[in-house]
């Protein structure tokens, strides 16, 4: 059996994430008991939320064990295979970690998931077409329900999920406005992937500047907001917001060092009769198989375009998830192991 390089968490930060609070170890691969499947992972993905399970503060999930393989999305190829519907060459995506390779008991249902790359290249699987894609579809179809012609925003445009966001608004016939940090990601998230318009929030020193941003951009006001940030960015999309608006809340990146998010008029909840609903997306696995059937469609089309962070190797995983964090990423970051 292969030698297999895992990252594991080996203590938990205090503060903002470093690459100190990961080890790399070298195991091997164990033989396989029946009904287990050998993964030989091509790309690990990573994601903000594995910051919050690198915490021990109460949320919605229990956190990363100390001294455990980093929890995280992966998509390989069977190598070998002892459960009767797999088979070594499968595509197969899964929560294999930050490692080379993983064993995974088949039998668990949702463990492993064989996939089609005909259409739609295996890293989209993670991005996409994968849980960032059903993230966005979840909050729009679900939470904002938008009717044609309404206007709808979303922070972190270019990442993601909220690139993902974008097409399937407009798909809806939404007027689609993204908040993004720089010309560039602003340039693509409008040329590439056919926002109406985006505004670089770095641009803006309060919220009252990027309110009025806003307000050009969305001359009819907002119906719908997706959060992935909070802070000054929430402030501002909050002033803007139409009465009976919906907000789904998915992220607040801002905040995920542990550092306090304020809400500075939370009355407008109030004056403007609004919906604001969080959400996690595993909490909802009966909407998945049409939101990717979706999602699958407009990239096979061509209609959503993702872009990808591509770190090459194991060893960079640490510092291109601390990356993500600092908004270096440009699109879904993924780490290339194949
Ligand atoms: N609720 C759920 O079930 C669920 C599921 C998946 C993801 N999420 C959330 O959705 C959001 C987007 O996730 P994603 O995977 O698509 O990530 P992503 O957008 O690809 O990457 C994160 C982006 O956040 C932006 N950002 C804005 N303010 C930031 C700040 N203060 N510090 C650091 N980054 C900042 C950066 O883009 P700019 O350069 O544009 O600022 C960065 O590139 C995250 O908040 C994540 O936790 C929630």
């Amino acid at each position: 059996m292969p030698a297999n390089r895992q990252w594991l968490l080996d203590n938990r930060p205090q503060g903002e994430a470093e690459a100190s609070n990961f080890k790399l170890v070298t195991t091997q691969t164990p033989a396989l008991a029946d009904g287990q499947v050998l993964v030989r992972h091509h790309y690990l993905s990573l994601d903000p939320y594995m910051r919050g399970r690198m915490s021990d503060a109460k949320s919605y999930a229990q956190p990363q064990p100390l001294g455990e393989v980093m929890i995280g999305g992966t998509v390989g190829e069977v190598v070998e295979s002892r459960h009767p519907k797999f088979a070594a060459g499968d595509k197969v995506v899964g929560m294999g970690g930050w490692q080379e390779f993983s064993v995974v008991d088949a039998n668990q249902p949702g463990a492993l998931r064989k996939v089609d790359t005909t259409h739609v290249p295996l890293s989209h699987y993670l991005g996409a077409v994968g849980m960032p894609g059903v993230t966005a579809w979840y909050g729009l179809v679900k939470i904002i329900e938008p009717k044609a012609g309404d206007t709808v925003t979303v922070s972190a445009a270019a990442g993601a999920v909220g690139s993902a966001y974008g097409a399937l608004a407009k798909a809806r016939g939404c007027r689609v406005v993204g908040i993004a940090g720089g010309k560039d990601k602003c340039d693509y998230v409008v040329k590439e992937l056919g926002f109406d318009a985006c505004i670089d929030y770095k641009l803006h020193k309060d919220a009252g500047s990027l309110s009025k941003a806003l307000k050009e951009a969305c001359p009819k006001g907002i119906d719908g907001h997706f959060e992935n940030v909070g802070g000054m960015v929430l402030d501002a999309v909050l002033s803007r917001m139409n009465a009976h608006g919906r907000i789904a809340v998915c992220g607040m990146i801002a905040g995920y060092d542990g550092q306090p998010v304020p809400m500075t008029y939370p009355q407008l909840i109030l004056t403007n009769r609004l919906k604001v609903q969080g959400f996690i997306v595993s909490e909802h696995m009966e909407v998945w198989p049409e939101a990717l059937q979706e999602l699958g469609a407009l990239v096979g089309s061509g209609k959503l375009r993702p872009r990808e962070s591509v770190a090459q190797g194991i060893e960079a995983a640490p510092e291109a998830f601390l990356g993500l964090l600092r908004g270096k990423n440009f699109g879904k970051q993924l780490v290339k192991l194949v």
